[in-house]
């Protein structure tokens, strides 16, 4: 975290309790009250999770609700079945709901569409069987690289349907990203689309995906769903006999699809995400407790109520888009409104003219967006009419105190709570989240503990600190159950420390006199760019295999808007030693091709030398130093201190 940040939270004392006409209709409306039931759910997990896992239906009840003989590969409702499309959709269609909007959805240009509960199951069926006639079982892995249209949730909700692991990868990824996954998962297919709207153009998904299935033999087959249903597709190069357009293949398939019944610790999905070694990690979330878990917190952290407009901003591609998009709203059978392009198409009022349209009363964003409306300024959003909003939420990254003032103020007229929600791809859902009846908020705070999470700021021997690292005592349901093909590795990253006592997130933390957490950022080498997860590493390996570089360091330095952006410092060799645009050109191509335009660092500082120990480590401390202007640190033990003071004069150049 940049020292500016650590000084406005250290700074920050402004303490905002829920509205009182809130809590008086809240879920949970009075602090005695979370105080009780997380007293109970650490007393007795295994009759809190119980009680929460009996608001779901299950075809056949569990016969143990907690198994930790094979720490850490923990297990949940062990011995129940049951199908979480059959919790998101079934349940509600089959019931009172079925005329109930579920999914809203707003084209980036403007087109509309909506579904219904009962409508939503008969979208659902029919891929699933589309899904079985192209081959797909129940264990199958499908690879989704689909743009944000009413069909990637009902991808994801056909594959849940039928017990096959979806894999979802977000549509900014690039086609050797592409290749990774679907290799590392081993897909036997890619469902993708003929494109999707994104800053007034279409990106042209097709493509992308058969560039990166060239070399993947285990995919067989590749579903393109067209953006347009029943209109006009968009050309795309069709291979036959591996390639189906979906609006073909689904004519000649029944409605009707039952659920399979899926045992509660049977894969549900991979969600791939970056750690600070090696290519990225298959997280692996398994169906019942990462249903319970996405449903409970989706009903208490976002108080949903039937009457409720809920809009998350985020992408499917991502865990929050999984978990409170599609399966935690869902499960709790609310009306979800989904949007497909940028913030700023085609003028940057567009959010804030969608919550005026739809009458979004319940809006869950990220906090980098909210540093761009912020910059793009006030006018934007004093243009519309945002009083149906009784909720806010933020996720993703720390949020400083000046933009969640800025949120409370001119986005919840200081009437809305908000929910700032710390949590990650591996833990499923919300760990550490105000109550927004319940818990008076601090501006950077994740604040406390949800129900069944046991949190702490450790040292390294695991003794309690006021700030250290963040540490989870036991684990939750929707605890991650592994990396995929991967066990070691799965043990180092997050067991590691405390003897394996305790799960290590990766964050550091500082907690307050009242017990408040606040997520100071990463301490290890990840960093998180507009709310995505980059390895430093991963960038290296990408920058080396340019034949001009001989080595790199990649660092996370602030950003303004982005929260943090990447620098990157190569040591050249051959032809090209001082550096040119050209090769800076060459470089950021690289890292587009290899993982995504949105990876692209915010400077390339071409050098010499890097600052080394003797022992020829490279000292990222110092170059983060030179990088935000600090002094810099002791210099004693690099190898040759002159390298410092060339970085810091090119740097500045
Ligand atoms: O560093 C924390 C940060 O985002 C990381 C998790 O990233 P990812 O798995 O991509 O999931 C993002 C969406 C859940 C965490 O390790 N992070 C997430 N939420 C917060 C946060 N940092 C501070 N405050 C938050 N509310």
């Amino acid at each position: 975290m940049s020292d500016d940040r650590m000084e406005s939270v250290l700074k920050e004392e402004r303490v905002f309790p829920p509205p009182p006409s809130f809590a008086a209709n809240a879920l949970i409306g009075d602090m005695e009250t979370y105080r009780r039931e997380h007293r109970r759910s650490l007393e007795d997990p295994d009759g809190f999770w119980a009680e929460a896992a009996g608001e779901l239906d299950w075809f056949r009840p569990w016969e143990r609700v907690f198994d930790g003989s094979e720490a850490p590969f923990f297990q949940w409702f062990v011995g129940g079945k049951l199908n979480i499309c059959h919790n998101a959709v079934d349940r509600w269609a089959d019931g009172e709901k079925r005329d109930t909007p579920a999914i809203l959805w707003e084209g980036e240009p403007g087109d509309q569409r909506q579904l219904t509960y009962g409508e939503l199951k008969t979208e659902v069926s029919r891929f699933a069987n589309v899904l079985k006639s192209l081959g797909i079982h129940k264990g199958d892995t499908v690879a989704i690289y689909l743009p944000m249209t009413p069909e990637l949730a009902i991808a994801v909700l056909a594959c849940a349907r039928i017990g096959a692991i979806h894999s979802v990868i977000f549509a900014g990824f690039s086609a050797d990203s592409i290749k990774d996954r679907v290799l590392d998962a081993d897909s036997k297919m890619v469902i993708t689309g003929d494109g999707g709207w994104r800053r007034g153009s279409v990106l042209p998904l097709k493509s992308v995906v058969d560039e990166g299935v060239e070399a993947c033999a285990c995919v067989d087959k590749v579903l393109v769903v067209p953006r347009n249903p029943g209109g006009e597709r968009m050309a795309c190069e069709m291979r036959p006999g591996r390639d189906f357009w979906y609006d073909e293949v689904v004519a000649g398939v029944s409605d009707e699809c039952p659920c399979e019944e899926m045992d509660a610790e049977d894969m549900l999905f991979l969600l791939y995400t970056s750690g600070s070694t090696g290519k990225p990690k298959g997280i692996m979330h398994t169906v019942g407790g990462y249903s319970v878990y996405t449903y409970l917190t989706s009903k208490y952290v976002f108080d949903l109520k039937p009457e409720d407009i809920y809009w998350c901003s985020a992408d499917i591609g991502w865990i929050t888009g999984h978990s409170y998009i599609v399966y935690g709203p869902l499960q709790n059978g609310a009306t979800v409104l989904m949007y497909e392009g940028a913030p700023n198409h085609p003028e940057p009022d567009r959010f804030w003219d969608i919550v005026d349209r739809y009458k979004v009363s319940i809006f869950y964003t990220a906090p980098t967006a909210i540093r761009a409306f912020m910059k793009w300024g006030d006018d934007w959003v004093e243009k519309h009419d945002l009083s149906s909003l009784r909720l806010l939420g933020t996720v993703g990254e720390p949020i400083n105190p000046e933009a969640w003032m800025w949120y409370h103020r001119m986005i919840g007229k200081e009437r809305c709570p908000i929910v700032d929600t710390w949590w990650q791809t591996e833990t499923g859902g919300i760990l550490l989240t105000p109550l927004p009846g319940v818990t008076p908020t601090k501006p950077g705070s994740a604040t406390l503990p949800f129900f069944g999470v046991d949190a702490a700021v450790l040292d390294p021997e695991g003794n309690e600190v006021d700030a250290g690292l963040l540490a989870i005592r036991r684990p939750w349901p929707g605890i991650l159950r592994g990396i995929w093909g991967d066990a070691e590795r799965f043990r180092k990253t997050y067991w590691c420390n405390w003897d394996g006592r305790y799960y290590f997130p990766g964050d550091g933390a500082r907690r307050d006199k009242d017990g408040y957490f606040w997520v100071v950022g990463r301490v290890d080498d990840v960093v998180n760019v507009s709310g995505h997860r980059i390895g430093t590493a991963e960038l290296e390996s990408v920058f080396v295999e340019h034949p001009n570089v001989a080595e790199s360091a990649v660092i996370g330095v602030p950003h303004e808007v982005k929260g943090q952006g990447l620098v990157a410092f190569v040591l050249l060799r051959g032809r090209d030693a001082e550096g040119s645009e050209e090769l800076r050109g060459e470089l950021n191509d690289l890292v587009a091709k290899k993982i995504g335009k949105f990876a692209r660092p915010e400077k390339i500082i071409f050098s010499a030398d890097l600052p080394k120990t003797r022992s020829g480590k490279i000292m990222r401390r110092l170059l983060r130093d030179i990088a935000t202007g600090q002094a810099l640190g002791n210099v004693t033990t690099l190898a040759d201190p002159s390298v410092v003071d060339s970085l810091k004069e090119k740097y500045q150049a």
